[in-house]
């Protein structure tokens, strides 16, 4: 059974052939291959876009979506195993993810690590349980990487840019007053080079820099495709010629769980905001970001407000492939 947890189960021709799928949605081609189907949207975090354009691609496609989230409107779930549950959890990933699958046809998750232990959050354990215990395809609505943000990234630069191969490319950390996961950071170096984009990592220092299984990732999928991968801590060198800006704001993982530590570090780092004199130094750049993003603390209000800005887009963006993924995991299954 294929799951959607990480495009590097995914070639690039598939992935292609799902991006090829959401542009026809985009332009209006409707399809009901959810009809009579069922999709849990289970969040342990909060979301605006992410639940918004699952709910609302479930409906657009004949199905229905069942949005639960643990702790709130359902009962709090045990992941460790063998655990004498006297605590504050209710039931066990054991049940909940074999229930669910007698209900529904599909099972996101958002799971965000808990910022205590890297070396803990690097594991995944909340979706591999997830995939482990339930019958049906897992998606990843956001854990430590966001692969279907790295699908409407990915739209949206091609939409934008053409081809994207040999492009160069710019993944900027930037400040946040509180640390952020590294999840869309990991997944924008594993979309760029998988497309083989000419990318550059840009973080104030060492510490900065992303789990060495994405850096890794990220070398390995430049060499396959025809791409580069290379790191910088200097922001001239990063920005000169970049075609794609795309920010972030993360935590330093070695301060993971320490973050009182990193705070006085990272407020250091405040003038790697993106601004138009940064983006002066591209080679008429475009810009983008998750979102949700703080004007003014991540990217001015002129990044945010320019032409060159598609950061709304790429949400849009989201609707389209995320329908295009499930339709393709439910055509496998
Ligand atoms: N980009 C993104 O996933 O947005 P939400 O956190 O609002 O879902």
């Amino acid at each position: 059974m294929q799951h959607y947890i990480n495009t590097t189960d995914w070639s690039q021709a598939e992935l292609q052939s799902m991006l090829d799928l959401a542009n026809q949605f985009k332009q209006g081609e409707t399809s009901q291959s959810l009809n009579g189907k069922s999709v849990a949207l289970l969040f342990f975090n909060p979301s605006m876009r992410t639940r918004a354009s699952f709910e609302l691609g479930v409906a657009q496609m004949g199905g229905t979506a069942i949005v639960l989230e643990p702790g709130k409107n359902a009962w709090p779930i045990e992941f460790d195993l063998g655990t004498t549950m006297d605590g504050d959890t209710e039931e066990h990933i054991i049940e909940v993810a074999q229930v669910l699958s007698r209900y529904c046809d599909m099972i996101a998750v958002r799971a965000f690590p808990k910022f205590e232990n890297w070396r803990d959050d690097r594991q995944d354990k909340v979706i591999k349980a997830f995939k482990k215990y339930a019958t049906v395809p897992i998606i990843n609505m956001e854990t430590i990487t966001h692969p279907c943000q790295e699908l409407a990234h990915m739209m949206t630069i091609q939409k934008r840019i053409g081809r994207p191969q040999k492009k160069k490319y710019l993944l900027t950390w930037t400040y946040h007053p509180k640390p952020l996961n590294t999840a869309v950071a990991n997944s924008s170096l594993l979309i760029s080079t998988k497309f083989g984009m000419d990318v550059t990592l840009l973080c104030p220092n060492e510490n900065y820099l992303l789990d060495k299984r994405y850096m890794d990732l990220a070398q390995h999928q430049a060499e396959e495709s025809g791409g580069s991968f290379k790191v910088t801590h200097d922001i001239n060198e990063g920005y000169d010629g970049a075609e794609i800006v795309y920010a972030k704001s993360w935590g330093a993982i070695p301060f993971f769980g320490n973050w009182e530590k990193e705070k006085p570090m990272r407020d250091q780092y405040k003038h790697f905001i993106v601004d138009q004199e940064k983006m002066n130094l591209t080679n008429n750049g475009l810009f983008s970001h998750c979102l949700p993003l703080r004007r003014n603390v991540k990217a001015t209000d002129e990044v945010m407000d320019s032409d060159y800005c598609f950061a709304i887009d790429e949400a849009e963006n989201r609707l389209h492939v995320q329908k295009a993924m499930m339709q393709t995991l439910v055509q496998k299954t």
